[in-house]
């Protein structure tokens, strides 16, 4: 008997449905990618970036972590960033992270976790960038939100600050990145107001929506 036999199974009927549909699809795709769409996304397995906007193999470049980070030595991040941006020219990067964010929860919590303590740190410093905001809040489910918001707003602006990016906007490709929240609870996306579309807007679209998040916070 087959090891996993229920997901090859699985993957029988799923493969014969889409070529039902489409008869050339596999075909066309195998001939090559050109994805509109970069998605750096958190590794929880209710938040599949596919699904959850309703696309098709072919249609998403996809990274996913430990709650989304974008971090500027992790080569596996770089690598996907460099090769979406310059050989796939995907048109949006978006930046989409959840709420009831383990990574997120994990950062908020002084219990170590071992190796992982070490990536969570990148997490922790968006807690003390903001922990003006944060340390006003009482309510740990708006503390957790609101860091989890805040987690994703960064990430986008690591994106919007990394030299691949910069250098395409340099030579006027054009490129938009966006931040946005999934909630597991309905399944419903969110955008976090921060959709930066040249460099010299990366900085006032920051302050603003950083402004206007501590004015009037998006999930309450
Ligand atoms: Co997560």
């Amino acid at each position: 008997m087959r090891i996993l036999s229920h997901l090859f199974e699985n993957n029988k009927r799923w493969a014969a449905s889409i070529h039902e549909k489409d008869p050339t699809f596999f075909e066309r795709l195998s001939q090559q990618q050109n994805p509109e769409y970069l998605w750096i996304g958190c590794s929880d397995s209710r938040v599949p970036a596919n699904q959850i906007v309703g696309l098709l193999p072919g249609d998403i470049f996809v990274h996913r972590n430990v709650a989304n980070l974008v971090v500027y030595d992790d080569l596996n991040c770089q690598s996907v960033l460099q090769y979406g941006v310059e050989a796939l020219k995907v048109r949006h990067i978006i930046v989409c992270g959840h709420y009831g964010c383990g990574g997120v929860q994990a950062a908020l919590s002084p219990t170590s976790l071992g190796r992982l303590d070490n990536w969570l740190r990148y997490i922790k410093d968006v807690h003390s960038l903001h922990r003006g905001y944060l340390n006003a809040l009482q309510d740990p489910v708006e503390i957790h939100n609101a860091l989890c918001e805040l987690n994703i707003i960064e990430q986008a602006r690591n994106v919007c600050q990394n030299k691949i990016v910069e250098d395409a906007w340099a030579r006027e490709q054009a490129i938009d990145v966006h931040a946005w929240i999934y909630s597991i609870q309905d399944g419903i996306l969110r955008d976090l107001g921060f959709t930066v579309t040249s460099r010299s807007e990366v900085q006032p679209l920051y302050t603003q929506a950083i402004e206007s998040f501590i004015k009037k916070p998006p999930h309450r």
